[in-house]
């Protein structure tokens, strides 16, 4: 990413188009931490540090934690997405994780139409138990991703090994 600054308003645009994502019961699990700018820096370091204090001096790797502070390098917005976990519905947890990631598509598609890079990571210390305290939320809620949104100078050509023929069976 170039460091140049996305509009807040496009941020809340595709934050809009999150909340049309499809939702069983209407149970609309999806839930936003944003992170604008000097924020979104701040919270790279907080994560780094995370991860340093939660990690055993043995375990403890200095290049993983300059990958999660570069995240920071850069970056316009951070948005941390989590699953709001609905107890008094009954739904299974996996129809909410796939609500939640239509949601997170919805966003990565609205960020390329709006040429925006944008970066699902769930790196670092994402699925960790002291992200959920530090970002206070529940137990049962679920980090499902950490979003990374900037511009970028180079456009990422993504790449997909298994031929798109072999994942489908088309029924004649
Ligand atoms: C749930 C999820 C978590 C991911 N976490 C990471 C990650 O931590 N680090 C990483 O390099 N890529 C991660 N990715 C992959 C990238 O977001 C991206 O999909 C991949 O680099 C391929 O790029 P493309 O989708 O633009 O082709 C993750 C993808 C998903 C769906």
């Amino acid at each position: 990413m170039n460091g140049k600054l996305i509009p807040d308003e496009q941020i809340w645009e595709l934050l809009y188009l999150a909340d049309w994502a499809p939702t069983h019961k209407i149970t609309e699990p999806w839930r936003f931490i944003v992170y604008p700018g000097d924020k979104a820096k701040a919270f790279a370091l907080e994560h780094a540090e995370l991860y340093k204090n939660s990690t055993s001096q043995d375990n403890f790797k200095q290049d993983k934690y300059e990958k999660i502070l570069g995240n920071g390098k850069n970056v316009s917005h951070i948005v941390v997405t989590y699953l709001k976990r609905s107890l008094n519905v009954d739904i299974p947890e996996i129809e909410e994780i796939a609500a939640v990631s239509a949601a997170i598509e919805n966003i990565l598609l609205g960020a390329a139409a709006l040429g925006i890079a944008g970066f699902w990571s769930t790196g670092g210390m994402t699925h960790k138990k002291e992200m959920k305290k530090f970002l206070k939320i529940s137990d049962e809620d679920t980090v499902m991703g950490i979003l990374y949104f900037g511009y970028a100078d180079i456009i990422h050509e993504g790449k997909r090994i298994i031929p798109l023929s072999e994942k489908i069976v088309w029924n004649k």
